[in-house]
Formats: C-alpha cells, sequence, structure tokens
C-alpha cells in the first residue's frame, strides 16, 4: 500500500518536474517570442518578473534590462517591454485602429472583477464599458467643467496655506512639515469633494483619513493579486491566505465608498462635481450607468486622481530642492508674476511656463504611473516598432525606463525643466515623444487637465507664499530609490516652509 503511495508521489513529483523542465526549454529555444533579447532568467519563466514586482524596485530592473538589451525587452516568457516614442503610438493609438485590425486591449491581470456579479469599471479590461464609462464621466472634465470646478479646489488649497501660514507663525517664521502627507490631505480631500460630496476633512485636521491609508496601501494587493493572476488558478488560494484584518480594511473600504456616493446621489442640490456630471448624462442619454457602475468607478476615481497628483507634486518638489538654481527661478516667476497671493487662482497659473516645464520634469523623474498596465495582443498578431508580435502577448511602454533611458533622454537622471522650453534646451536631442505621463489614445487619462489645473495652482501658491528648504536630509538621492507597487511607496519629505 505505502509502496504503492510512494510510487505515485515519486511519479507525480517527477511528472511535474519533467513538465516544467520540457516548459523552461520551450519558453527559451522555441516560443514565438524567442528572437526578442532579455535575459534568461526573465525568458523561461514569470517567476523572475514576479520576484522584480514583489521587491519593488521592477521600474529599476526594467531601466537596467533596457540599458543593456534596448528598446524591446522581452521581460517574460510572453510579454514585451518597449520604451521607444514609436511604441507609444503603436500600443497605445494605432494598434487596433487600422482597417481588419482587433484593437490592443486592457487585459484582466492587474484588474480583474473579483467576484462574476461585479460591475466592470473604467479601468477594467472590458473596452464596451469603459467606451461607455468614457462618455458618461468626459462632462465632469470637459473645459466649462474645470472652470466649475475650480473654486472648490482652491478653498481647499486656500486652507493647506492659512494651516502653513499659522504654523510658521507659531514656529517664529517657519515650520518643518512633512509636505508627501500634506499633498495627500489636500489631494485626497479635493479628490473626496468632487467625487462624494464632501471632503475626508485631512486638510483641516492635519491627519490621515482611515479610508485615504487603506487606499494608499492597495498598491501591494494589487501587485499580489497581478502575480498570482500570470498562475492561474493559483488566485483562487487568494482568499485562504489574506489575512482577515485585510479582507475587514478591503470591505470596510468598498462600504464607505459606497455610501458615500449613495449619500451623494441623494443630495439634491448641484454642484460642479464627477457625480452631477454622470447624473446628467443618465437624464439626457439613453445609454446608462447603473448605480452599481457609478459607486465602483468613483471610488477608483477619487483615487486616481488623488495618489497620483500627490505623487507628481511630491516628485516635483523634490527635484526643486535638491537643484536651487530651478527652485529660484520657479520662485521668482511666480512673485514676479503676481502682485498678491490672492491672484494665483486656476485661471492665472496656467500661464506660467516655467513651472509647467518644472512640473513636466517632475513627471518624468518619479513618473506616478511608473510601471505601465500592460496591454495584450489580440490573437490576429500586430507589428508593433516594425516587428511582428504574435497574439497574446503582453505589451508595455513602461514610463520609468522610457523618461529615464539615455536613448530618450541626455543626462537623464538630473532635474532640468529647461528640457522642456524648446528655446533653452541644453539636451535638444531629447525625444520628447518618448514622454507620455498621462499615456495616449483611448485610455489616456481623463483627468490630465484637472491635474493640470491643481499640480499648478497649488505649487505656485506654496512657491508664493514660502520659501522651501529642506527640514531634514531626504534619505534617497534620487527619486527613483524608493520602491514602486502599482504606486510609489512615498518616504516622507520633511520640507521647511519660511514665510517671506
Ligand atoms: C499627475 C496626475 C496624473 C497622472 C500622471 C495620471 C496618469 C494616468 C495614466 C498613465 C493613466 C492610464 C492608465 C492605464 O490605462 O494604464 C490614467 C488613467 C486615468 N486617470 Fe489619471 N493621472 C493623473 C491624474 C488624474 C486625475 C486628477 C484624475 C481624475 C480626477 C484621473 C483619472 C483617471 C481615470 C479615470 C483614468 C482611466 C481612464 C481610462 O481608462 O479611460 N487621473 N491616468
Amino acid at each position: 500500500m505505502f509502496e504503492h503511495i510512494g510510487r505515485a508521489v515519486v511519479l507525480l513529483i517527477g511528472g511535474s518536474l519533467g513538465y516544467i523542465i520540457t516548459k523552461l526549454l520551450y519558453n527559451i529555444f522555441l516560443h514565438p517570442l524567442r528572437h526578442y533579447p532579455g535575459p534568461i532568467a526573465w525568458q523561461a519563466t514569470r517567476l523572475r518578473w514576479v520576484i522584480a514586482l514583489q521587491r519593488g524596485y521592477m521600474h529599476r530592473d526594467l531601466l537596467a534590462l533596457h540599458d543593456k538589451y534596448g528598446p524591446i525587452v522581452r521581460v517574460a516568457p510572453d510579454e514585451l517591454s518597449y520604451i521607444e516614442s514609436r511604441a507609444w503610438k503603436d500600443v497605445y493609438i494605432t494598434g487596433g485602429a487600422r482597417p481588419g485590425h482587433a484593437a490592443i486591449e486592457r487585459n484582466g491581470i492587474w484588474f480583474r472583477k473579483q467576484r462574476a456579479d461585479e460591475p466592470y469599471s473604467i479601468m477594467g479590461e472590458n473596452e464596451d464599458a469603459h467606451a461607455r464609462f468614457r462618455r458618461a464621466f468626459m462632462g465632469a472634465f470637459s473645459d466649462k467643467a474645470i472652470k466649475d470646478q475650480a473654486p472648490l479646489i482652491e478653498i481647499y488649497v486656500d486652507m493647506m496655506i492659512q494651516r502653513f501660514a499659522s504654523m510658521a507663525s507659531s514656529g517664529g517664521g517657519s515650520t518643518v512639515v512633512d509636505i508627501v502627507s500634506w499633498l495627500n490631505f489636500l489631494t485626497f480631500d479635493i479628490s473626496g469633494d468632487l467625487s462624494f460630496g464632501e471632503s475626508f476633512g485631512s486638510t483641516e485636521s492635519g491627519a490621515p483619513h482611515p479610508w485615504v491609508e487603506i487606499a494608499c496601501n492597495f498598491g501591494k494587493g494589487i501587485a499580489l493579486i497581478a502575480s498570482l493572476n500570470y498562475f492561474a488558478p493559483l488566485q483562487k488560494l487568494l482568499k485562504y491566505i489574506m489575512p482577515a484584518k485585510v479582507r475587514e480594511k478591503m470591505v470596510y473600504h468598498r462600504e464607505l465608498s459606497t455610501q458615500k456616493v449613495r449619500q451623494r446621489v441623494q443630495l439634491k442640490k448641484e454642484r460642479p462635481d464627477f457625480v452631477q456630471a454622470v447624473l446628467k448624462y443618465n437624464d439626457e442619454k439613453a445609454e446608462k450607468v447603473t448605480s452599481d457602475e457609478l459607486e465602483l468607478n468613483m471610488s477608483i476615481l477619487v483615487f486616481a486622481g488623488s495618489e497620483t497628483s500627490s505623487t507628481a507634486m511630491a516628485s516635483v518638489l523634490f527635484g526643486l530642492l535638491q537643484t536651487p538654481k530651478a527652485m529660484k527661478r520657479a520662485t521668482e516667476e511666480i512673485r514676479s508674476a503676481f502682485a498678491r497671493e490672492g491672484d494665483i487662482d486656476v485661471a492665472s497659473a496656467s500661464k506660467l511656463e516655467y513651472l509647467t516645464a518644472v512640473i513636466n520634469e517632475g513627471l518624468r523623474l518619479g513618473p506616478p504611473s511608473a510601471v505601465t498596465v500592460p496591454r495584450i495582443v489580440p490573437p490576429t498578431g500586430e507589428e508593433i516598432c516594425g516587428r511582428w508580435v504574435p497574439g497574446g502577448t503582453y505589451v508595455t511602454v513602461n514610463q520609468y525606463p522610457s523618461f529615464r533611458s539615455t536613448t530618450n533622454f541626455g543626462n537623464p537622471n538630473a532635474f532640468v525643466p529647461e528640457r522642456f522650453l524648446p528655446k533653452e534646451t541644453p539636451t535638444p536631442g531629447d525625444d520628447l515623444a518618448a514622454f507620455n505621463p498621462f499615456l495616449a489614445g483611448r485610455h489616456v487619462c481623463i483627468g490630465q487637465r484637472f491635474a493640470w489645473s491643481e499640480m499648478r495652482l497649488i505649487l505656485a501658491r506654496l512657491l508664493y507664499a514660502f520659501d522651501l528648504s529642506w527640514g531634514a536630509a531626504p534619505r534617497v538621492k534620487d527619486w527613483g530609490e524608493q520602491q514602486t507597487f502599482i504606486f510609489w511607496q512615498k518616504d516622507p519629505l520633511l520640507v521647511r516652509l519660511t514665510k517671506r
């Protein structure tokens, strides 16, 4: 009896090993992607990619791989990473736009539905649902909508600047703040107000809301789920390995979002927010966004509209504090453009050219979407960067390696805003078409203009009112030394604010 069981176990282990070895050899020597360059460990199995993702340094690993292997690297048996500017066009814009070609779509690995009855979201892989959500939400991001939302954004920015001013007054003219936390408080409050009809109260209290803290830790969870999704059916184990505490937090997060959206929908007064745009769309059009879909999308939007902008501004301030010459020029531009702090608003801040270049440079060195969610080539295959890519291949233009590569930018690790000013760029060979921090094509960030309004206003107000210097030396010398999962794991940034 025991002999039979022993033999069966040996056969099972032997069979599994045989299968794994055959698969590894196939991936290296026979796979249709075998002619694409890349390290053997990454080409043979998805495991090496998963390790990089779980370590939190995928963005740096990808940069090192592109430095060594060139603009296209096979980073898993079935995945190609690109950094060339024309890849943006082929993957996100023209891919699928040619007659007879199916689209290169988002895949369900990263944002898979957790339950069959869960609706799709604007971030999901169902392109029909995505197109409908885009149409419904577009009204919230038009020029007029942003103009109408501006006074609301300004209220929260005022609140933060006044809090800083009174903290500086009590500190004899200056104060030290963790600007990373404050930018989170502020952007989540603005986003919360426009999504739920009320803020999280963090800018006023100076403390994080538990919902926001949980949301900011989701990156690791999403990265873990994505890793398991590549090894189906292993993802089914997730519910058994996920600690009860984490599950409870996820339930709390979802329930609170749902409750807040329902409260907002009940509000009868008109407000120029994201929900109103969808309610108006539902009133006017034959196609609708259901309550379930609205609730899910708002919980995504509130996050997509805040963590991203706060990361970008933290990266901008990091760059400015590391580069006194740029800090001086940005500060002088703002202070000479406005006679009074109260003159700075969303509209007037949009005219600041150097500040715009500074923000672009912050987005280049610390792109909020550092490692982009891959797309999947349709079964018919597609030509990308002049080479045939078989159907089923995951393809991505990864932002961090693209923006930091010497093939796209001169002196790529230095904070040089002038590279975005065509008349004075010290690096005229820069390939600015390789720089798309908001993506391109039909999934291009819907909140791009909103983000620009918000970032310009906040940074202009901050630099107008205070002289900024380090409150304590940062742990890292370069923004990219920090970890990323799907979001950056940002260190605190202690900044001294001295009243002018
Ligand atoms: C600096 C700030 C921001 C950056 C760098 C950024 C970047 C991006 C990127 C790269 C994507 C594409 C993701 C993908 O498909 O792989 C995206 C999509 C999206 N972003 Fe932003 N974003 C920012 C701010 C915002 C803001 C302020 C909002 C809303 C208020 C927003 C809402 C969205 C939404 C809803 C999508 C999904 C769009 C779609 O799939 O059609 N983002 N963003």
